[in-house]
Parts: C-alpha cells; structure tokens; sequence
C-alpha cells in the first residue's frame, strides 16, 4: 500500500527512471572506452546564505517516507525551488564577504560564519551509463553534509580535507533528467583559533572512469633510494570495479624524465572483481636519475595506464621527484647529502581581497614573493594545503613541512592524516610530516601513545620522510611527544634549544615555529592606542622573539636544521598583540596581507640571500615636522660594510652585522638617504630613500603583463600614489575608487592595515601607507582586453590595459539550469 503510494505521488518520475533504466540497459555494452575524464567542477552553483530548515513530517505517512533513501527534504530535496539562490563560481568564500562585526570572533577576523546552502544541477549523458562517477570536492569549511538526488552520500567534519564521493548509483541519466548536488555547509563550527573562511573555497571537480577504475590517491609511486644507493620506484596500484562482471586487467606504469624521453615502464595483469579493491604491484627501477634540488627543480612524469583489452580505461599521471633527506642530530638538515640551513616561513591560507578562496595564480604570486625572500622552506600550518600548491612547491623549489590538523588517532580523525599522506607522498618538496602543532597533551604519557600510533601510519604510508610535531613545551620531561617522532620541533623555547641538544645529543632537531614578531607596514612607531606596531623589528609577545634573535639562535646552532617564521604573510583574524577590536587580521607576516614588503622582508632577505650583494633602507624619507630630529635609519645589507650619505654628507660607516643589522641615528632634512655596500673594499651595491612631494598621481602596477582568459587566472595589481616626479608616496592614504570595464571582474581588494574595516570586494580602497592591492581576473573564453579606471580626489587617475590571453580552456561540467519543474 505504502509503495503504491509513492508510486502515484512521484508517478513522473518513476516513468523517467523506468525509461532511462531500459535505456540504459541497451546502452550498457555500447558506451565506448573512453578513459578517465577529470572536468572541473567549479562554475555554475547556487548559493543560499543562511540555513534552510528541513521539513518537519508532520503525518504518519510523511513520517515514514522522511527517512527513505532519495527522499530528502528541504533545500536537500530534489525538488527545491532554488530560483532565488545567487549563482556563483568557485572557489568561494562567503566569510570573507560579510561585514566586520565587533559582536564576531576576533580570531576569525570578526565577521561572522554561519551556514549556508549550495546546489548544482548536473547531467550526466546516457552515453555515461555503465561508468563510475565520483565528485572530488578538494575542500569545503567547515561541516558539510551532501545530496545527490535526494540521497545523503557524505557528512564531512573537517575544511581541510578532499571529499571523495563515488555517485553512480544515485545518477539518472540524460539532457531531461539533471541530477542535483546539494550541500548544507555549517561552518559555526572551527578547527583553529585563526581566520578559515567558510564554504567551498576550493577547486572541485567531477571524475568519470571505467567502471574499472583507480581508487582516490590509489596511485602510490614515491621514489625511495635502495641500501645500494640505487633509485626505485616501488609502485602499488589499487583498482575497484563497479561492473556487474569481474574483469581482467593490464596496468602500466611508465616513467618519463623531464625531457620527456621515457626510463622505466612497467606492466602486469590483474583480475578486479566485482565491488572489490585489489591492488596491483609493480616496482620499478629508475637508473641515475637526475635529482630534484632547490635550485634544480626536475621533476618526473609518473603515467599509470589501465587497459582492458589494448584499450585505454583509465589513467592518472603525477610528477615526483628523486632527491635525498637526511636530518643529523648535529649538522641540521641534509638534501642530496648537501647541508641546507632551513629559511622557513610558516603559513596559513587566505589572502587579502579573497579569503581563503584564494585562486591558484594568486598562491603562485605568494610562492614567488617567499622565493625572492630567500625562503626555501614552507610549513603549511595547521593543516593539509590544496595539492596545486604542493605542485607548485614542487615546480619552483621549497622544501615543505606538511601538518596534519586534528591530533587524535582514533578511526574517524586518523583518515584525515592518511589521505594526506596518501595524496601528498609523491610530491619531492615533503620533508616532514608534522603530527601536530602545539597540543596540551604533547608531555603526557597519553600524548606519546597517540603520537605513536599515528607515526606508525606515515611511516606505513609513506616511511621515505621523517615524522615531527610542533612542541611547545614539555620538551625536557621524561615521556613526551619527542621521543615518538623523527625529529623533534621546538615551537619558540629558544632558551631550550641548548639545554634539549645536551640532553639528546642523538635526536634531530628544528624550529619548527619561531618569531611571531608583530610590526604594522611602513608604522615606524609603536602607537598601542591606535593598534600599530613599528617596523623596527623590536615588538614580539611573550612567548615570541624578534626577527634578529629568532634567526641569530637558530643561524648560530649547528645542530638545528633551521627555522620556520611565523608567519611569511598576514592573515586574517589572530591580531595579537590586540586580538580585539578594531584589529582584524594579523601584525605578524614578513610580507602583509597582500604580499606587500615590511621591514622584516630586508631583513630576512639579507640574512637569507647569500649569492649577491644586497642593501636596504629603513624607513621612508618624508619626515616633514621633525627637521633636525634624530631619525632612527636602519641599514640592512649581506656585505662587509655600509657607509650612509645623506644629501652627498657621509654620515657614517658600519661594519655589517648580518644578525642586528645596522642603525644610524640621523638629524632629519629633506633630501637623499643613500646606503652604499662595500665588499673587499669595492661598491657592490647602493639603496636609496628620497622625500617626495605630495601626491599628484595614481599609479597601476600589474604583477604580470597579460592575463589568461580562462576564468581562473588572477592578477594582482599594486595601487600607489606618485609624486610629480614619478616617485612613489610612502604616506599616501587616499581613497581610490576603482571602475573595471571589459572582459573581467575584479575579484577584491586589500591594503594591509590590519585595523581597516573597509570592503574587501568594495569598489574602492584607501591607500595605506602608501599602497593597496586589487586583484582582477579574466572570463572564461576572454578575449580583448581589461580597463581597470582608478580614480581618486585631487589626483590624476590611472588606467591599467591587461590584455586577455586565449588559452585552451579547462575541460568542465556544462553549466545547466535548474529543470523547469513541477515543484510540490
Ligand atoms: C603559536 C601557534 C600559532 C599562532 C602563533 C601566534 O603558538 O602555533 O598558530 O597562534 O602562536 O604567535
């Protein structure tokens, strides 16, 4: 009786499925071997912000149809009329678009998170029938639960991890029978004490294969380097099969060099029942491979290929490294047997004007800022990166302690950190994996015994890196957390440095975070009422250090591997030393949050550059009011002396000091400050400072020339104000309004003053301290160009061209409208 019911209730529909269900059995053997197919996934979503209440049943009848699979209800439902919803692309982060609220969490940057709603409607050919189809959703913050046609397929507790969901057997089939994504992403919830945004922030994507077909991250293929000092690839291949009928398989796996000239390949047969998971393996040797350095980035072309028959049914490729690691309890940190001190910095992941949707071309900006730093080593703090980041890392040189986010090795938390290493272990930039970041129970008995188990899963998983966790304290008591891991990370304690190494003269040993000095950019003095920090590198909390003593301890110590500086960048939320109103994001970043230079950049560029001669001043020359007053100059060079000359007078000459730097105090007249380096007696180098005068400009500045129209490429551009002499006015502060006119949008904006409460998607932006940042990005099958219009009160306005480029477009799922229904 019951079934007849919902028979006349959904009559259409089950006509529909009925229909598409005999079709598709014609079909079945038909459909070609087409291989795997990864479409992004990442345009066309409906967005509701704000939760959507479930239907409550309120009959019998309702009661017991609620809990039936396919029978959602609410904005899960099918049938939900979504007409209203805004529609958006990904990636997207609703938290960053909110305003500041003083009544909101000061850790995540004050602005509110709350839940919100996306669906997607998706179709899935006919041709399609008979295939596996999996959503890879590489992250969404914070609590999602998902539907496909009605049906809960994944409840996810954490924003840093990929969600895999396997759809086949919920899909309908055909243009007349769109199925229907929906996700309830509650994001109240938070994992860290910083700003983590909210929503589907990264790249999602829809994977089609075989039925036949590689399993998520089933491919391990990391290099390891045998006793003999010979290079292999040990490689496992784990299949599944969602076919009716058993299959037998051929699985290969071919290695080429960066020239593309093949090394190795492999082949072996299989048989992969049906719903089963078997794994094939195939070990391979590599002969003299060319090694992945800092300086020579070469990478590996890793292709694995599954045949049914001589055809092609499905293929994954990805690019490893081969280099060596070694951590020695004295000398530090080893790569190819080659010492490498570690010029690390610590990050987390949003950007100014973005949030946490931070679009890759933007990543590859910040990786190139911490690049021309003189970074070589990167802690993607608290928690696993999105991977093209990691391929990033790979492609241009740094070395990357991975972190793991929740320290708890019971069943449900333990996947997370094997699907990190399982995803990640291929990547040559890995040097450690980190259990955790400071956790309370890191000196308990309990501590050691969690800390184990899960340093027993990386080393099944992967063993070809050491294991560390970032300890704050409790270094010294007798079982702690040090003694589970590879190598211990020391979070600040510099006093223990020492007394640690006497201890534990055996045990590998790096900073794992240092610093955490707090300055405000282009701020040269400390103003506690009005929250600024000054940039002379003196203001640090209490269980911090400066720049110059965080490195000096970490520099001068043989046995640490080297540091890694909290942070390389601002971030949003966590505004110690305030953490209150009106303070926003962070004092903490090397660069601000757009990747704008403060004084701890020279410093550590100086301190971290060794290949050529450098010199910096501090601060700007426009001191007008304080003639005749003692100015505080700071000189930052890597050569053997600096003379300072002000308006052609010599002031002074130095010996350079790498670690303190070097301080003139300088009576202020308007003029040139020029710092020139010497080495062996010779000028290498010479740095300079000006007055100017007022603005009476705005100036452009792209990152790059030309943008690529594709819808996903992103360009930075600096906002600046110049003088009637074309030079830049470090105290300009006008508010710049911004009008982009062509193929594009402008994506947000930022200037980082971590008290500004300005609209990081407005259309305008207040210079701060001399600069602001806008990011503009391209359509999809841009062609023409982008005019961007700045234009502020009293100053000449700016127009920037940016050419777009045409690029090949990225395969994606077509866009479809919601169907014309029938809604109850
Ligand atoms: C550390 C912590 C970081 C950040 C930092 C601020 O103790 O690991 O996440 O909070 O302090 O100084």
């Amino acid at each position: 009786m019951k079934l007849n019911w919902t028979i006349l209730r959904n009559w259409r529909r089950c006509c529909r499925l009925l229909f598409a269900a005999l079709a598709g059995m014609l079909m079945q053997s038909a459909h070609a071997d087409v291989g795997r197919e990864r479409l992004s996934l990442d345009r066309g979503w409906l967005f509701h912000l704000g939760d959507v209440p479930f239907y409550v049943p309120v009959t019998q009848d309702e009661t017991y149809y609620s809990t039936k699979a396919g029978l959602a209800s609410g904005a899960a439902a099918v049938k939900f009329d979504d007409s209203a919803w805004r529609k958006l692309d990904l990636p997207h982060d609703w938290q960053i678009e909110q305003p500041f609220d003083p009544k909101a969490n000061p850790a995540q940057g004050f602005r509110q998170r709350g839940i919100g709603w996306y669906r997607r409607y998706l179709v899935v050919p006919a041709s399609d029938r008979g295939r596996h189809v999996e959503l890879e959703f590489d992250a969404i913050a914070t609590h999602a639960t998902v539907w496909v046609n009605g049906n809960l397929v994944n409840r996810n507790w954490s924003g840093y991890n990929e969600i895999r969901i396997d759809i086949t057997p919920y899909l309908q089939y055909g243009d007349d029978n769109p199925n229907v994504i929906a996700i309830r992403d509650d994001a109240n919830a938070m994992e860290g004490w910083w700003y983590e945004g909210a929503g589907m922030y990264r790249h999602t994507w829809l994977i089609k294969t075989d039925a036949v077909h590689i399993v998520p991250e089933g491919v391990r293929v990391t290099p390891r380097q045998g006793s003999a000092g010979a290079w292999e690839i040990p490689a496992t291949v784990t299949l599944d099969n969602d076919g009716k009928e058993a299959s037998r398989v051929d699985v290969e796996i071919a290695v080429t060099g960066p020239d593309g000239k093949l090394v190795a390949r492999r082949s072996t047969s299989i048989d992969v029942p049906v719903l089963t998971q078997v794994t094939a393996s195939l070990p391979l040797k590599i002969p003299n491979p060319s090694l992945w350095s800092l300086d020579k980035t070469t990478l590996y072309h890793v292709t694995t290929t599954v045949r049914r028959d001589g055809r092609e049914i499905d293929q994954l490729a990805l690019d490893t490294g081969f280099r060596t690691l070694r951590f020695d309890a004295a000398h530090g940190f080893f790569l190819n047997g080659k010492h490498v001190k570690l010029q690390g910095v610590c990050l987390h992941q949003d950007h100014a004007g973005v949030g946490v949707a931070v679009p890759d071309a933007i990543w590859e900006y910040r990786l190139r800022r911490l690049k021309e730093l003189g970074v070589n080593a990167i802690r993607f703090s608290h928690n696993a990166i999105a991977s093209e980041v990691l391929d990033m890392a790979d492609r241009m040189g740094f070395l990357v302690m991975a972190e793991n986010r929740h320290f708890n090795p019971s069943p449900d938390y333990m996947k997370q950190f094997e699907w990190m290493l399982k995803r990640d272990r291929h990547h040559p930039s890995i040097i450690l994996w980190s259990v955790f970041n400071e956790e309370p129970m890191q000196a308990t008995e309990a501590g050691y015994e969690m800390a184990r188990r899960m340093v027993a899963v990386a080393k099944a998983l992967d063993g070809t890196r050491p294991t560390t966790a970032a300890m704050s304290n409790g270094l010294l008591t007798p079982l702690n957390v040090s003694h589970a891991v590879d190598v211990v990370g020391a979070n600040y304690q510099v006093p223990e440095y020492d007394k640690y190494h006497a201890a534990h003269p055996d045990k590998p040993f790096t900073s794992s975070e240092d610093t955490s000095a707090f300055m405000t950019r282009g701020e040269f003095a400390t103003d506690k009422a009005r929250h600024i920090e000054t940039s002379y590198d003196v203001e640090f909390p209490k269980w911090g250090n400066t720049h110059r003593d965080a490195w000096q301890a970490i520099d001068t110590r043989a046995f640490v591997a080297g540091g890694f500086v909290w942070t390389g960048f601002d971030y949003h939320g966590e505004s110690w030393p305030y953490t209150s109103w009106p303070s926003v994001s962070s004092f903490f970043g090397i660069m601000d949050l757009n990747g704008f230079a403060k004084t701890a950049y020279y410093m550590h560029q100086v301190q971290w550059i060794k290949d050529r001669p450098l010199v910096y001043l501090a601060p700007h020359w426009n001191w007008a009011g304080k003639e005749g007053q003692a100015i505080q100059v700071r000189v930052m060079a890597n050569t053997e002396r600096v003379k300072l000359v002000l308006n052609g007078r010599e002031i002074g000459e130095q010996k350079v000091d790498n670690y303190r730097m070097n301080d003139f105090k300088v009576p202020y007249e308007p003029g040139t400050l020029e710092a020139i380096a010497y080495t062996g007696g010779k000028e290498v180098a010479r740095a300079r400072v000006e007055t100017t005068g007022n603005a009476v400009a705005l100036d452009l500045v792209p990152d790059r020339a030309a943008l690529a129209g594709d819808g996903r490429d992103a360009l930075p551009i600096t906002v600046r104000a110049l003088d009637a002499q074309g030079r830049a006015v470090p105290l300009a502060n006008d508010e710049v309004t911004f009008e982009l006119l062509g193929a594009g949008k402008v994506i947000g904006n930022g200037n980082g003053d971590p008290n500004s409460h300005e609209d990081e998607k407005g259309r305008s932006r207040r210079l701060f301290n001399g600069l602001a940042q806008l990011i503009v990005q391209g359509n999809r099958d841009g062609r023409g160009v982008l005019e961007i219009h700045a234009t502020a009160p009293g100053l000449r306005p700016a127009v920037l061209t940016i050419p777009l480029k045409a690029v090949a477009q990225i395969a994606e799922v077509p866009v479809v409208a919601a169907p014309r229904n029938d809604h109850p």
